[in-house]
């Protein structure tokens, strides 16, 4: 388990804006050509299973709603497409969000909002969300090759200041187990579900490869100062 302060991965070029600046350059020059909207990270069932969750705790289709690191967007597409009318995607990419504006314009949801933004420096219109969805963009987080604990912190506190208190916050990764999760989130956040994704099977080990939880922040507590008032 990866102890605040560890850095529990090998730094990866999938920690760096220039990996996915250039990767993005290559699916909206493939999205010009032939149409395709690119790789959908942990495949169409990871997006099923965030609006399946939402749909069942009813949570109203006029919350408002942050992807954190859309990519193309494709996600909030499917949400626009299940009613979600208030849903912003920012990237640190801008050729994600160019290619995410592509995909919004072919699809014809003018209403979904995208910004290109560092969530780990996120400007102060990123605030009071009710609902904050992350697949995939922790994880790359995570890789950065330079100070990648460092980042890790600093998203805990972006997540903080742009997430309402008693929000939600529906993460999917590949390279933390669930007890990692908790112990990244633990300051601000704590767990509601685990979400269930596919079990695989090696050498009569079973595992999953994907962890999927939802968060909630924490209630603001009043300080001791706002009680004597
Ligand atoms: C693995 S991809 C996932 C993309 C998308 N969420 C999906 O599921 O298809 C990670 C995304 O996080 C974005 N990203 C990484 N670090 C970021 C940061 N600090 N701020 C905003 N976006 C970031 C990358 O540009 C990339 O689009």
């Amino acid at each position: 388990m990866a102890l605040p302060g560890d850095e529990p991965f090998s730094p990866s070029v999938l920690g760096t804006r220039e990996h996915w600046d250039a990767a993005y350059e290559r699916e909206l020059q493939t999205f010009q050509d032939i149409g395709d909207t690119g790789e959908i990270w942990f495949g169409e069932e990871s997006m099923v299973r965030i609006i399946r969750w939402l749909e069942k705790h009813k949570v109203p289709l006029d919350s408002s709603v942050l992807d954190i690191g859309t990519g193309n967007g494709v996600l909030l597409v499917e949400l626009a497409k299940s009613g979600y009318t208030n849903l912003t995607g920012i990237d640190y990419s801008p050729s994600a969000i160019q290619l995410s504006e592509k995909v919004r314009e072919k699809e014809g949801m003018s209403n979904i909002k995208l910004k290109v933004e560092d969530f780990l420096a996120p400007s102060a219109e990123l605030s009071g969300f009710d609902i904050c969805i992350d697949k995939g963009t922790f994880d790359a987080v995570s890789l950065d090759p330079s100070d990648a604990a460092g980042k890790r912190r600093l998203y805990v506190g972006s997540l903080g200041r742009v997430l309402k208190p008693e929000g939600f916050f529906l993460i999917t990764s590949c390279n933390w187990t669930k007890e990692e999760l908790l112990n990244e989130f633990r300051e601000g956040f704590e767990i509601l579900e685990e979400l269930p994704t596919p079990k695989f099977c090696f050498g009569g080990r079973i595992g999953n490869s994907v962890t999927a939880l939802v968060f909630q922040r924490k209630k603001v507590r009043p300080s001791i100062l706002d009680k004597l008032d």
